[in-house]
């Protein structure tokens, strides 16, 4: 259990702690009163290469409803069930990752009476959840805990079985649907997502697209979006991307990689970065909601070669 699915920060293990355990584990507690203090030390890192939003709340003048323990339940949780995927994507740590289930782990007695009653959101990672038969238990078992909870999904969509993906999302209280789409080129693309189908990929698309205006019409809207990973390898991409999803009215955030450091524009000359800063400030007035980790990614890679 983390604290959010950037960190490495660990509160503790699923399969021994409840998740309300968690959430106000020693490990929670000591990260809130960093918080409270504005004495960042565990996501300080973090915080700063990605724009994170809470930072607004650091300081004792900021968080003043802010304590070390807190008595209210969690609002989201990221949960990425299983490390299992179809691709091998070059940047990726997750696919590397042990086999670990935690759906049992989850689905206890206290989190079932406690803790999924009370949540509000939940966003599903991966792994690739919509290749994960334990995924579409999960949400199905916490769709009857809980029918009003909002999901959110990222997923490669990369696979054959959209008919049961858009099934499932049927079901649901839909927030956000995000495709990960690094590249708009297919050489590139197959390149960096290793086993995808760029074809496949497209074609899913096109049937979420269908599917957001089915449900738009029927008064469920829900937003659909693409998240592409800036590196050295698709970062000229940028424009594309822009014009791409304004005309087909998706969502769009660029991800910056931060490592591995050869996928990572940080290991990039500064007229690199000089340029991709330049583009990325232009760009970001038009898109402003794509940008925002971007952005804060390059103006910092941009000071460290400045010094
Ligand atoms: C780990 S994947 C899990 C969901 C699904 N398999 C997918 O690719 O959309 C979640 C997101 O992390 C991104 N990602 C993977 N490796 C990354 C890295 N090194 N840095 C930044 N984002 C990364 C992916 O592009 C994807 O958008
Ligand atoms: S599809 Fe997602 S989880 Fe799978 S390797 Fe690529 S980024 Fe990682």
């Amino acid at each position: 259990m983390g604290p959010c699915c950037w960190s490495e920060y660990s509160l503790g293990n699923v399969e021994r702690l409840s998740l309300f355990e968690g959430w106000n584990s020693r490990q929670m507690q000591a990260l809130r009163q960093e918080v409270i203090d504005g004495a960042l030390m565990v996501c300080r890192e973090e915080m700063a290469q990605l724009d994170c939003q809470d930072v607004a709340y650091v300081g004792r003048d900021n968080a003043p409803v802010l304590e070390r323990v807190l008595e209210r339940p969690p609002e989201l949780l990221d949960i990425r069930l299983d490390p299992t995927c179809n691709l091998r994507c070059v940047m990726c740590d997750i696919w590397p990752m042990e086999r670990r289930n935690v759906l049992g782990a989850l689905l206890t007695p206290e989190n079932i009476g406690n803790f999924f009653p009370r949540l509000k959101a939940i966003r599903l990672l991966g792994g690739e959840p919509f290749l994960q038969r334990d995924a579409f238990e999960f949400i199905q078992r916490v769709r009857q805990i809980n029918p009003g909870i909002s999901w959110s999904f990222t997923t490669n969509a990369s696979y054959r079985q959209i008919d049961r993906v858009i099934g499932t999302l049927e079901g649901l209280s839909l927030d956000k649907v995000t495709i990960s789409l690094d590249s708009l080129r297919r050489d590139r693309y197959e390149a960096i997502r290793i086993g995808a189908d760029f074809e496949r990929v497209m074609g899913n698309l096109g049937r979420l697209e269908e599917y957001r205006e089915a449900r738009k019409a029927s008064g469920r809207p829900f937003s659909l979006g693409i998240s592409a990973a800036i590196m050295p390898e698709t970062w000229r991409e940028i424009p594309d991307f822009v014009r791409f999803c304004r005309q087909r009215r998706l969502g769009l955030f660029f991800l910056p990689v931060l490592k591995p450091l050869e996928h990572s524009l940080r290991r990039e000359e500064k007229p690199i970065i000089e340029e991709a800063l330049k583009m990325a400030t232009l760009l970001s007035n038009i898109f402003p909601e794509a940008f925002t980790s971007l952005l804060a990614f390059l103006r910092k890679v941009h000071q460290e070669k400045s010094v």
